[in-house]
C-alpha cells in the first residue's frame, strides 16, 4: 500500500494540466468517489493496526497534495481567462454612434458662466425660496399693497391667498439676506421667478433671473458701473460696449437699465437691436436705504448696488435664439445644438 501511496504521490507533484479539461479528468482519476485515493481509504479499513498511524498520515498527507493541486491549478486557468478576455477588448474603437450623449441645458450653461464670473470677483451664491410671503417679493422692496409698481409685475398668489406668492423677481433674496447677514455682503442668487402672463416668443409665466447684491461702507455708482462692466466683456466677449440709461425700479435709487453694443452687428444696427446698435440686458441701481433700513441694515454706515437680469434674455443674445418657448419644450432638435464638443 505504501507503494502505491508514494506512486500517486509522484504523480501528483509532477502534474501540471494543459487544460482545464485534462485538470478535470485527473481530479476524477484521484479524488472522486471511485478514485485513486478513495480507493486507497476503503483498503485503509483493511491495514494492520501497527501500521495504521504511519499509513493514516501518509494517505491524508496524498490526500492534501492532490486537492491543494487541483485548486492552485483551477485557479490559475481562472485567472489566464479572464485577463484575455480583458486583452481582447480594443480601447481604442470609436464609441457606438447610436448611444447620444446628453448635454445641458442652455438656460443651465449660461447660468454656470454667470455664476463663475462674479465668483472671480468675490461674489458667493445664495439661495432663495419659490414661494415667498409678501413682505420679502413686495414690502420690503419698497412696494407695499396699492403701489403702483405691482402692476409691473403679474403675480400668482398661492391658494387665493394675498400674502403668499410665486416670486416675481429674484430681489426677494436680497430681503432674505440682508436680514440675516451683516455687511460686507456681496453675492448673486440664480433661481427661477414667475409671472402670470400670456405665453409668447418675448414672455413666458416662468423664467429665470440672476440677483446680484453688494452692501459694505464705502459702494458707489462707479462700483456698480465697473462690475457690470466687466461681465458684460466675459460674456460676450472683449470689444463689448455698455450704456446705462435712468430708469426706475422701487428698491433702488438712483436706478438704472443696462444695454451692451450688440453682440450681432457689432453697433452698426440690424433687427436684434432693432436698428439701434444697443440692446438691453438688465436693470440695477443704489440700493435704497429705506430697503436697508427695512431689512435691519444702518443706512447711515452702508451703501449698496443690486442688480437683477434674466438668464433667457442673456442665452437668447449669446446664442441668438429668437423664441423664448423653445427653452421649455425640450425639443431634442433643439437642446442638441448645446452639445459639447466630445
Ligand atoms: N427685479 C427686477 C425685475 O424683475 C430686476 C432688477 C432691477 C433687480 C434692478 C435689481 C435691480 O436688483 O437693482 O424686473
Amino acid at each position: 500500500m505504501l507503494e502505491r501511496i508514494n506512486n500517486i504521490l509522484a504523480e501528483v507533484e509532477e502534474f501540471t494540466a494543459q487544460s482545464k479539461e485534462q485538470l478535470e479528468e485527473y481530479r476524477i482519476k484521484w479524488l472522486s468517489k471511485k478514485g485513486q485515493i478513495s480507493e486507497l481509504f476503503e483498503d485503509f479499513k483493511t491495514v494492520a493496526p501497527e501500521v495504521k498511524r504511519e499509513m493514516g498520515q501518509k494517505l491524508n498527507e496524498l490526500r492534501n497534495k492532490a486537492q491543494e493541486k487541483i485548486n492552485d491549478l483551477k485557479e490559475k486557468f481562472e485567472k489566464d481567462n479572464s485577463s484575455s478576455a480583458a486583452a481582447s477588448i480594443d480601447l481604442t474603437l470609436p464609441s457606438d454612434p447610436a448611444i447620444q450623449l446628453g448635454a445641458r441645458h442652455p438656460l443651465s450653461v449660461v447660468k454656470n458662466q454667470i455664476i463663475d464670473i462674479f465668483s472671480r470677483i468675490g461674489f458667493t451664491v445664495s439661495d432663495g425660496r419659490e414661494i415667498e410671503d409678501d413682505w420679502h417679493n413686495f414690502t420690503a422692496l419698497n412696494t407695499p399693497e396699492n403701489h403702483p409698481a405691482r402692476d409691473m409685475q403679474d403675480t400668482f398668489y398661492v391658494q387665493t391667498n394675498p400674502e403668499i406668492v410665486l416670486r416675481t423677481q429674484t430681489s426677494s433674496v436680497q430681503v432674505h439676506i440682508m436680514e440675516n447677514q451683516k455687511p460686507p455682503i456681496r453675492t448673486i442668487s440664480p433661481g427661477r421667478v414667475y409671472r402670470n402672463e400670456a405665453i409668447s416668443a418675448r414672455a413666458h409665466c416662468q423664467f429665470h433671473q440672476v440677483e446680484g447684491l453688494y452692501i459694505d461702507e464705502q459702494v458707489s455708482f462707479a462700483d456698480l458701473k465697473q462690475t457690470l462692466q466687466y461681465f458684460s466683456k466675459e460674456m460676450f466677449g472683449a470689444d463689448t460696449k455698455i450704456r446705462m440709461r435712468p430708469s426706475y425700479f422701487p428698491f433702488t435709487e438712483p436706478s438704472a437699465e443696462v444695454d451692451i453694443s450688440c453682440t450681432l452687428c457689432k453697433g452698426k444696427g440690424c433687427n436684434v437691436c432693432k436698428y439701434t446698435g444697443w440692446v438691453e440686458i438688465l436693470g440695477c441701481g443704489m440700493v435704497d436705504p429705506q430697503v436697508l433700513e427695512n431689512c435691519g441694515i444702518d443706512s447711515q454706515k452702508y451703501k449698496g448696488f443690486a442688480f437683477g437680469m434674466g438668464i433667457e434674455r442673456i442665452t437668447m443674445l449669446k446664442y441668438q435664439v429668437k423664441d423664448l418657448r423653445l427653452f421649455f419644450e425640450n425639443d431634442v432638435r433643439f437642446l442638441k445644438q448645446f452639445t459639447p464638443a466630445v
